[in-house]
């Protein structure tokens, strides 16, 4: 496994393990400690989770893996996220975003305690917020640093002018930016997000590398005709294809680190194993283009 430093102090592994579907996996607390043993083994020692995911009931879980497995929580490394909340109304449910400097703190309070963890290694805001007060919420997440409850903050989804504008807040301290990247999803480079990152030198996490799954299944064009490249780019280095997807991301020089979502090791090893597969400079942009959806200008 390569680790990646997103900040001097802190070691990531560059293939990082995601929980968002863990409430639908239907693990006991057994085998969810199973999972995250053959995880670390594989040297996958970065867990991503969030509150919002299941309405916290997978850091419930988590939490409940890590207190039956204490020993486990200094050999891994924990991101979690806040700022997503719904409400109920007179017509179901309606979405929101609270990142005002209460709501942080008290999020990541409750976070903590779910997961048994003492800290997090790192703490994300998770998506743009659009009445966010940058100064508040940057001033909430250096607060949750000295008091030592997380060791790094970041943001997820954020695009190049809202990251920039929040990390000014933040004095230049936030280390990452949760993105999605795949072969169906090119927001980021169109953005200029990726550009921005570089320019920082700040390696993003990347969700859905494999499009949540859709590009193994889906009959939509995009899909159809990047499943078609990949396979033949998949059979040239005898590898399956998720392999040559996660091959793809990390042979970006902005250094990425894709987030699994897999419940499944041998396909999280697949992953690994992209760390040994040398693609092509030309490959790249085979993958680059072969949806329909970029072109090279
Ligand atoms: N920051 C954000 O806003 C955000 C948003 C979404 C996700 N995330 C994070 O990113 C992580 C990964 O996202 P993701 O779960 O969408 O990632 P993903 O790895 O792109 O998708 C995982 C899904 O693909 C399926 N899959 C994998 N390989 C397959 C194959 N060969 N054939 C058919 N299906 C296959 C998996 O099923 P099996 O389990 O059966 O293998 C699973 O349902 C999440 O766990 C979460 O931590 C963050």
């Amino acid at each position: 496994m390569e680790y990646i430093n997103l900040y001097p102090a802190t070691k990531f592994s560059r293939i990082v393990q995601g929980f968002w579907r863990l409430a639908d996996w239907n693990f006991t607390t057994d085998d969810l400690v199973e999972f995250m043993k053959k995880c670390i083994e594989l040297g996958v020692t970065t867990f991503d989770t969030a509150e919002i995911y299941a309405d916290a009931e997978c850091e419930r879980q988590m939490g409940l893996a890590l207190k039956q497995a204490p020993e486990l929580r200094e050999k891994i490394q924990l991101v979690s996220k806040t700022g997503i909340f719904k409400i109920k109304t007179k017509n179901g449910f309606m979405g929101y975003y609270n990142t005002t400097y209460d709501r942080v703190i008290q999020s990541c309070k409750e976070s903590i305690e779910r997961l048994n963890c003492g800290y997090l290694n790192l703490y994300l805001i998770h998506r743009e917020d659009p009445c966010m007060d940058h100064y508040e919420t940057a001033r909430a997440l250096k607060d949750l640093k000295e008091m030592g409850l997380i060791r790094e903050a970041g943001v997820s989804n954020f695009d190049p002018f809202k990251f920039d504008a929040f990390n000014h807040a933040m004095d230049g301290q936030l280390i990452t930016n949760q993105i999605e990247i795949n072969p169906g999803c090119f927001e980021h480079f169109n953005s200029g997000m990726i550009d921005l990152l570089g320019k920082n030198k700040i390696h993003p996490m990347v969700w859905s590398p494999l499009c949540g799954g859709e590009i193994f299944k889906d009959k939509e064009e995009k899909y159809t005709k990047a499943r078609t490249k990949l396979a033949e780019i998949a059979e040239r280095h005898q590898v399956d294809l998720d392999t040559i997807i996660y091959a793809w991301l990390l042979y970006h020089p902005v250094k990425v680190l894709p987030i699994s979502g897999s419940n499944k090791i041998y396909r999280l090893k697949n992953a690994v194993k992209a760390l040994d597969v040398r693609l092509e400079h030309y490959e790249w942009y085979e993958i680059y283009t072969a949806s329909g959806q970029q072109t090279l200008r």
